[in-house]
């Protein structure tokens, strides 16, 4: 193959605006060629292990000729049409047929979305809708945790707790209240007698919806592992709690399931391991394992009814050109085969332990303030000084591009090196992850 002008692809994508990046220190962009499994290949010809699947999404790693059958296949017959209005697809039909109680028992009806961000702010609306129809219209505010991260849509953006989202784009969408995460590492609140991290931070939720009124709350939304706040994961009876509190105030709960849904926790939905049902999911990221964008929501039958028997007049005013795209759905049907016949979510668990054990080891390194994770998310919060735990977001980003520069791409999230890497990772590649950071560490030490 003829080797590719890196220089010159860099020059063209002065042309793109980019996420999460300021124009100017966008000189040398690490242009990506291609994917294998779970390296990524760059343009100047560098093999790098992508430890974050892409953005936690490529659950099946890099060049899956299944997907791209799937989609070829589907693009002949029909790539898209219209799912508005009377009309529906095969794939959107068989889809939604597949995801009928798969993450929850009690959540069997699919609305589709073209990613985590549309999710939650459908999520929002089929809320307010909900309660509209119970007769409480006031019940429309949204409990969010701080250092959770919703998405970049005008209510998800403000939905998301974490500042630096916020301060460009203001003012902030009314009616988005937010309480401290349960970080054991971190915790902000107070832990009475008798309590726990988790059902203190559980409390702060309660607290919340007294002092707004319940009566002006339409739900409580959180993601079971919070992924871009910290790799923060939650201790067991906080769920449970969570629930129960929402339950008590008639408040509705919404798993954001972006990151989390599909097998990255070393269960198919984040969730299920602290026995909770949610009444609204937002799905999206690992059902087409980043092949296709797609996303969506799953409600539950009291949900669904209201929309089912709303009045005559009322048709679900909300849908996108790409609700239930075919080819989105028809890649999203063979991902799931490819998650189940290779038994990826049990992956997620035995790599996800020799993940978490080898990060470990590098807890000897004075910098390291705590190693956590569940399944294939893992995080490495770093801090200047051990006693008092002051992030070091400094460090962070130096290990971050020198892992980079020796092959491995990890991301830093609030001082906290993220490790997620695909669930088809081997037990060599695991491995590989840890020496690259363990030399890194060396290196700064
Ligand atoms: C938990 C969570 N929710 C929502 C989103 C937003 O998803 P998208 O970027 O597909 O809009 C993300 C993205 O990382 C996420 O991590």
């Amino acid at each position: 193959m003829t080797p590719l002008d890196n220089a010159a692809l860099q020059e063209q994508d002065k042309h793109q605006l980019h996420p999460l990046q300021h124009p100017k220190t966008h000189a040398d962009p690490l242009v990506i060629e291609r994917g294998e499994g779970v390296y990524l290949i760059t343009a100047d010809g560098r093999k790098i292990l992508d430890g974050m699947a892409g953005l936690w999404n490529v659950n099946v790693g890099y060049g899956r000729e299944e997907l791209a059958q799937a989609a070829y296949d589907q693009m002949k017959r029909l790539a898209f049409t219209s799912n508005f209005a009377g009309m529906t697809n095969i794939p959107a039909t068989e889809l939604a047929n597949k995801l009928s109680g798969y993450a929850y028992p009690d959540l069997k009806t699919t609305f589709f979305t073209s990613g985590g961000s549309e999710s939650n702010d459908s999520a929002f609306k089929i809320a307010r809708y909900y309660w509209k129809r119970m007769g409480k219209p006031e019940k429309f505010k949204i409990i969010a945790r701080k250092l959770a991260y919703h998405g970049i849509t005008m209510a998800s953006t403000f939905a998301t707790g974490i500042e630096r989202y916020h301060k460009m784009f203001g003012p902030a969408v009314p009616g988005f209240v937010h309480v401290p995460p349960p970080y054991p590492y971190r915790f902000e609140g107070e832990i009475k007698e008798g309590e726990t991290v988790g059902t203190a931070a559980a409390r702060l939720i309660e607290e919340a919806i007294l002092r707004e009124g319940a009566e002006t709350v339409a739900a409580v939304i959180a993601e079971p592992v919070q992924g871009v706040g910290g790799v923060i994961v939650p201790p067991d009876d906080y769920f449970p709690r969570v629930r129960e509190i929402c339950d008590r105030y008639g408040v509705l709960l919404i798993a954001d399931e972006v990151i989390t849904g599909f097998g990255r926790t070393g269960a198919m939905f984040g969730l299920t391991r602290y026995g909770v049902q949610p009444d609204i999911l937002s799905f999206a990221k690992a059902i087409t394992s980043g092949y296709q964008p797609l996303g969506g929501n799953q409600i539950s039958d009291a949900i669904y009814d209201t929309i089912q028997t709303a009045p005559d007049t009322d048709s679900w005013m909300h849908g996108y050109t790409y609700s239930g795209h075919a080819t989105a759905c028809a890649v999203a049907l063979r991902n799931l085969e490819l998650i189940e016949s290779e038994k990826l979510v049990e992956r997620a668990q035995t790599m996800g332990a020799r993940l978490y054990a080898g990060l470990q080891s590098l807890k000897e390194f004075p910098f390291v303030g705590e190693v956590r994770g569940i399944g294939l998310i893992n995080g490495v919060e770093l801090v200047s000084d051990r006693d008092t735990r002051a992030a070091d977001p400094v460090l962070a980003a130096k290990v971050m591009k020198m892992c980079q520069d020796r092959g491995l791409r990890t991301r830093n999230v609030a001082s906290t090196l993220a490790f997620a890497p695909p669930l088809t990772i081997t037990e060599e590649e695991v491995d590989e992850i840890v020496r690259i950071l363990g030399s890194v560490f060396d290196s700064v030490s």
